[in-house]
């Protein structure tokens, strides 16, 4: 034997796994899962863990970032890893002063609302982030035949945070500046969305086998101002990762009216939350793409009957997308029972595929 790739069969290739396949639309022995932020506070080894360890910490500690993302692969045995980060270590690898408050979330020290603020954001490099490479390295390693997502924060999601300052319910600074100052906001987005690009592209240069785009709050803009606003962003961000041959998944809440744009965006696989059922969130996403979701976190607050019964729902119309991908419509939330998420795993793998 030569080489490590040919010395491996193809199965442990991360990239023949169900999750990778169903993201490509590719025919899958049984439905892939996993879950938004598996890893986190539902865990009693993950709180053990971060106890006295600020969040932004623990994502510049390559063993930490390793050991918590491995922690729900091994317990619950879901089909991917997300790598353990948030959507603002980017942001604060290139000096914007910022810090995750417990509870809160991100909080940024000063709002950028003006030309001169935008000076902070510059493209990010390999350099900036030294504990990511090594990190998705480790993890490639380690997850053996499991795919790695890599992720980061959307343009918009992450104006949202650098502009209100910390998390806004109504975004109305936010959208004052999209508004009012049109050619302010694009340079804004411009570069978030460099800075995007190229954190994202660090990760899968390292390894990662999909890649997501969390725009978790554009939810709250409507069609005509996604077009206008954010679609030539996002558009530009799925164009420069086309190259990398990776799945690229592009997620948010409260889209509903915003699938059709989602997916016009341009990636592999659109995640859907739970207001849409998946059937109709697939014809309006159209043909050509892939779906993610869609149980409501909070199903996994009742007792396994009722979570059993809505898994089995949203399995049956993800059968109607060309690809499905089962996930919740959001995160875990943290008082969710680790027990359930094991058992609705269980449930998912041995649902029929058709
Ligand atoms: O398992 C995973 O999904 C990977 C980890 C992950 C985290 N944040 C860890 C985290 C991911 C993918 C994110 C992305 C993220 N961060 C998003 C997009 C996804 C989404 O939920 O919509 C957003 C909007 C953020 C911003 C953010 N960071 C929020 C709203 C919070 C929660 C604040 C809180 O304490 O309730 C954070 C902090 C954060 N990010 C935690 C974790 C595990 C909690 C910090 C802790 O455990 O102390």
């Amino acid at each position: 034997r030569t080489a490590g790739a040919a010395w491996h069969p193809v199965r442990v290739n991360p990239a023949e796994s169900p999750f990778v396949r169903a993201c490509r639309r590719l025919p899958v022995p049984h439905t892939p899962v996993w879950y938004m932020r598996q890893a986190g506070r539902s865990l009693p080894e993950y709180r053990a863990l971060r106890e006295g360890v600020p969040m932004l910490t623990a994502c510049a500690t390559p063993d930490l970032i390793v050991e918590i993302t491995m922690q729900p692969v091994r317990r619950h045995g879901v089909d991917a890893a997300i790598f353990f980060s948030d959507i603002v270590v980017p942001l604060k690898a290139i000096g914007v002063d910022l810090d995750i408050k417990p509870g809160v979330g991100p909080v940024v020290a000063d709002p950028i609302r003006s030309t001169d603020a935008l000076g902070a954001l510059r493209p990010i490099e390999p350099d900036d982030v030294p504990y990511v490479g090594e990190a998705v390295r480790g993890l490639v390693k380690e997850l053996g035949p499991v795919p790695l997502i890599g992720f980061a924060g959307a343009p918009f999601t992450l104006a949202s945070y650098l502009i209100e300052g910390g998390p806004s319910k109504n975004h109305d600074h936010t959208k004052a500046m999209m508004y009012g100052e049109p050619a302010l906001w694009h340079d804004l987005m411009d570069r978030l969305t460099d800075i995007t690009i190229g954190y994202l592209r660090i990760q899968a240069e390292a390894g990662a086998s999909a890649l997501q785009l969390f725009d978790s709050w554009v939810g709250a803009v409507a069609p005509d101002d996604y077009r206008a606003f954010v679609l030539p962003h996002t558009s530009r961000i799925f164009a420069a990762l086309a190259d990398l041959d990776v799945p690229r998944i592009h997620f948010g809440v409260g889209t509903g009216e915003l699938l059709g744009l989602l997916g016009e965006a341009g990636a592999d696989v659109v995640g859907v939350d739970w207001r849409v059922p998946l059937d109709r969130a697939a014809e309006r996403i159209g043909p050509g793409r892939a779906v993610q979701g869609n149980l409501d976190p909070a199903v996994l607050l009742a007792p396994w009957e009722v979570i059993e019964s809505r898994a089995r729902d949203a399995l049956e119309r993800g059968r109607a997308a060309e690809g499905h991908v089962f996930n919740l419509g959001h995160g875990v939330l943290p008082s969710t029972d680790p027990g359930a998420l094991t058992r609705l795993t269980e449930f998912v793998h041995a649902f029929p595929v058709s």
